[in-house]
């Protein structure tokens, strides 16, 4: 039978609210962490350990993760929380809080076997290489190469606490430093090296918004051949040039059925010059409701948290649907 259903990650608390200048209370984070949980989302991306000095705006990513590991958030559905970790001490860091709390969340090697285990989250590491020398060096400040290695350390880690680890490419439609003539194959071999170190999904960004549909389609195609399957990828677009969801429904005829978005359309890569928010997650659930997909989630909750997040960060709200939804 046709398999119609769509996950989507839900990337605002983290790719959203990462590259915004003024402090964001730490109320605010968990307000908008805690509706996100009640729309159907079952993947929401809640911060980052990185270094606070690279990104002071996800400096709170313990005091989250802490809140959620006490089960402060409610939820119909079990939710992965996801927090970035470029490194073993990004990983010590949640790893700290998580076996301070070891009964606090379910692990990927426990199958949730009985009602008591729905509600408890469960928790993602997501590490992020780069498709290019220069966004590496300026997004991580090294090389792809010794990423990778630190990424291996990360991802072995991770496994070992039982948890589920996805791993970022970006820039793998387009760069900031280096133009729209990103190798295809380049992308495909990093990804390989990410799954043969242990990393459970691929999400493939693009960081700049420069994807178009040919070469979204050229770039899925290098990754089959390659032997990369379509149920271990993830597409991560970002809207700048309005290509997100032309550039998805090129990922859907590859297979793909794993897509992050950001509430609001809020978002941008502190070390990608002018990159503007994720696709909308209300486009993104609309799209899929005209294609018969089923996301569930929740579109008019979603839209509600859409106006509510951007008017709270003083910002005008990214989302078409969003707008049209509410006859703003
Ligand atoms: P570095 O300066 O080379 O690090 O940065 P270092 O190892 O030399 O350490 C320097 C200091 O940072 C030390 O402290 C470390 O302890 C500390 P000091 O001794 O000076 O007091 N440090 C840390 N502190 C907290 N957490 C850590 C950590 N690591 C070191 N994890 C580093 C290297 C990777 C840390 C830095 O480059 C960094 O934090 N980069 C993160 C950049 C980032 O977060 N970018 C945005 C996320 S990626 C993205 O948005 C793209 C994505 O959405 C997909 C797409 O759209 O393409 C995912
Ligand atoms: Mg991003």
């Amino acid at each position: 039978s046709y398999d119609n259903r769509v996950k989507l990650v839900e990337v605002g608390p983290r790719d959203g609210l990462q590259n915004e200048k003024k402090t964001i209370p730490l109320a605010t984070k968990i307000e908008l962490i805690e509706r996100l949980a009640r729309t159907g989302l079952s993947t929401i991306e809640a911060g980052s350990f990185v270094s606070p000095k690279w990104v002071p705006q996800m400096a709170n990513s313990s005091e989250i993760l802490e809140h959620i590991l006490q089960q402060k958030v409610s939820s119909q559905v079990p939710i992965s929380y996801s927090f970035l970790a470029p490194n073993a001490k990004g990983l010590q860091n949640a790893a700290k809080l998580l076996a301070q709390n070891p009964n606090a969340f379910a692990t990927q090697s426990t199958p949730a076997n009985d009602a008591e285990a729905v509600l408890k989250p469960s928790v993602e590491v997501a590490v992020f290489a780069a498709a290019t020398e220069s966004f590496s060096q300026k997004n991580l400040n090294c090389d792809i190469q010794t990423s990778l290695e630190q990424f291996k350390e990360v991802i072995r880690d991770s496994k070992a606490l039982g948890l589920r680890v996805r791993a970022y490419i970006s820039v793998v439609l387009g760069c900031p430093f280096e133009g729209f003539e990103v190798d295809p194959h380049k992308v495909a071999e990093i990804a390989t090296d990410l799954l043969e170190s242990g990393a459970d999904e691929i999400s493939l960004g693009d960081t700049t918004g420069m994807g178009t549909a040919p070469r979204t389609s050229a770039l899925l195609k290098c990754m089959a051949s390659a032997g990369i399957r379509s149920e271990d990828i993830a597409m991560h677009f970002h809207d700048t040039y309005g290509q997100a969801l032309v550039n998805t429904a090129v990922s859907l005829e590859h297979g793909i059925r794993t897509f992050d978005s950001s509430v609001g359309g809020l978002g941008g890569c502190p070390y990608s010059p002018g990159a503007t928010g994720n696709v909308a997650t209300e486009n993104m659930v609309y799209f899929m409701e005209t294609l018969g997909m089923d996301t569930g989630v929740n579109l008019d909750a979603m839209t509600d948290i859409g106006a509510w997040i951007t008017n709270e960060l003083g910002k005008g709200n990214e989302s078409s649907v969003g707008k049209a939804v509410l006859g703003a």
